[in-house]
């Protein structure tokens, strides 16, 4: 009797396993596997159809926290992938990016279990005012609000990032409320770096007495993070020309509105004479709507230590700014997983090496890159490389330092072609056939879009693409290898997908 029992045992766990298993094989094989230098990485989606998380950090017990724009605090069960939501803004004032918006957790949650949060609020009908509130953690929800800042919402340019510096201070980077002359007034709390301690008192060392103004002459900062050397950087929305990343300094006047980027105008220069003036780290025009700012520390990812990774909107990418040894230079950028997953408003390096972001598809502003699960929590973690010869492995890095502006075509190609058949379309020849007046190319549309649609042989199926994305990049190839052939629409591509 006891035998048989085990022997029932062991084949449904037999039956188990087989579906497991199987079930693993079969997700590691479809999703694609990223290169970054000479790293390989997979990215995993953490949580998807989240109504734009703004904030990822991380909490007591190595889970996830973030916000939502829609004002909720929630955290991600490591384990499980269960998503707990923490607390629930009641009166938020959401609009375009209003709402709830930046988080820190304290670093020493165990015995200062507060977290901090930035939002609007409607505290009246006519009134709408931005906080910074913070809250105790107690298990699995947030209580006991102390108001640590109250200010007006004004109308847009809302910043807004929380951070803890070394020393245990709160660190707060405002926006000027689309009211430009916010950002030189010191009496006013708006386009500014603030410094507090953590009960909401002013540190009696601030630069002004009595004043939580730490720097100043700022837009709208949408990234803000320490070093582990304690270097303060943030990043800044420019206006039409100029988005910035900074370090923050003491004191410091980063320019606007008077000073966009860099002094490099009559009018800027005169006004630079007479003020203590901090030039960017980088800036850039044309502007790539620059957002969440992390430190890379770990040695996990090699090509990233001692590296600032930016989130960017309308650069639709992150950003990888590799720094001097002493923290202080970023002469180079890199652009990772460009147009792969649209706007990306928040990142996050956790102390492993696993970095975090999330995507901003179905904010106030998008673009036309959202997926039916936008918007998601991405996790970019290394896998071994030997994964990489039984997945399709694209290349995650593109481009760097230069100016030139790319289409959208060509990001597309480098992204998903020119791996195999190289960026001049003329291949490897006996592996990877020409591009070059290819019949296939220059052939019937139908056929062309089925051969991407399903792959053959070790051309691997680019159904994963969308239509829009599959029309542009298979536009681009026509029009850049073949010498005819007609521009192909996304309803071209729409039509082979059904057909099939
Ligand atoms: C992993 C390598 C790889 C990648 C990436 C790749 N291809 Fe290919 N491609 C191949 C191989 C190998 C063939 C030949 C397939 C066969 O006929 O067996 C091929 C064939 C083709 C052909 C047909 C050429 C002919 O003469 O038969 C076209 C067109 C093509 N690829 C376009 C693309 C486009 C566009 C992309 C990007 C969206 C792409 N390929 C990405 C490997 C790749």
């Amino acid at each position: 009797m006891k035998k048989k029992c085990i022997a029932w045992l062991l084949i449904i766990y037999g039956i188990f396993l087989f579906f497991t298993c199987k079930h693993t094989d079969k997700q590691e094989e479809e999703a694609p596997i990223f290169l970054l230098d000479s790293t390989y990485v997979s990215v995993n989606i953490v949580a998807s159809h989240l109504d734009v998380p703004w904030e990822i950090t991380s909490g007591p017990d190595d889970e996830i926290w973030f916000t939502e724009q829609s004002g909720k605090v929630n955290k991600i069960d490591a384990k499980s992938g269960h998503i707990k939501t923490l607390l629930t803004l009641p009166n938020l004032y959401r609009e375009r990016t209003a709402g709830l918006l930046g988080m820190v957790t304290h670093p020493n949650m165990s015995e200062t279990p507060y977290v901090f949060i930035a939002y609007s609020a409607r505290k009246s009908d006519q009134v709408h005012v931005s906080r910074v509130v913070r809250y105790t953690y107690e298990t699995d929800t947030l209580v006991h609000p102390l108001t640590i800042l109250e200010y007006p919402a004004w109308k847009g340019h809302f910043g807004a990032r929380v951070a803890i510096a070394p020393d245990g201070k709160l660190i707060i980077a405002t926006g000027d409320g689309a009211q430009n002359e916010n950002a030189q007034n010191l009496a006013s709390p708006n386009g500014k770096i603030l410094r507090f301690n953590i009960d909401g008192s002013i540190p009696s060392d601030n630069p002004f007495p009595n004043n939580a103004v730490w720097a100043w002459g700022l837009r709208n900062p949408q990234g803000l993070v320490f070093s582990p050397k304690g270097i303060l950087y943030n990043s800044d929305h420019g206006d039409a020309t100029d988005d910035e990343v900074n370090i923050i300094q003491r004191g410091g006047n980063y320019g606007w509105p008077k000073i966009a980027g860099y002094v490099d105008s009559q009018e800027e220069r005169l006004f630079a004479q007479d003020s203590i003036l901090a030039p960017p780290l980088h800036a850039w025009t044309p502007t790539i709507a620059p957002a969440g700012l992390a430190y890379y520390a770990s040695a996990e990812i090699p090509e990233w230590k001692n590296t600032l990774l930016l989130a960017t909107l309308k650069g639709n990418s992150l950003y990888a700014l590799p720094l001097n040894k002493e923290g202080t230079k970023a002469d180079t950028v890199y652009h990772f997983f460009e147009r792969t997953f649209g706007r990306i408003r928040a990142v996050y390096a956790s102390p492993d090496g696993t970095v975090y972001m999330a995507t901003s598809n179905r904010d106030w502003n998008p673009n036309g890159f959202a997926e039916e699960n936008d918007d998601r929590i991405l996790q970019i973690k290394k896998v071994d490389k030997s994964i990489s010869t039984a997945n399709l492995v694209l290349k995650a890095k593109i481009a760097s330092n230069t100016k030139e502006m790319r289409s959208e075509g060509e990001i597309l190609y480098t992204n998903y072609c020119a791996s195999c058949h190289k960026p001049n379309g003329r291949g490897l020849t006996g592996t990877y056939p020409s591009l070059l007046h290819n019949k296939v190319v220059e052939g019937e549309t139908a056929e062309f879009i089925r051969l991407i649609l399903h792959g053959k042989n070790e051309m691997p199926s680019f159904s994963f693409l969308n239509d829009k994305d599959l029309a542009i990049v298979l536009s681009y190839v026509r029009k850049k290898f073949a010498s005819k052939g007609k521009q192909i629409s996304k309803d071209d591509i729409k039509k082979e997908r059904v057909n099939h």
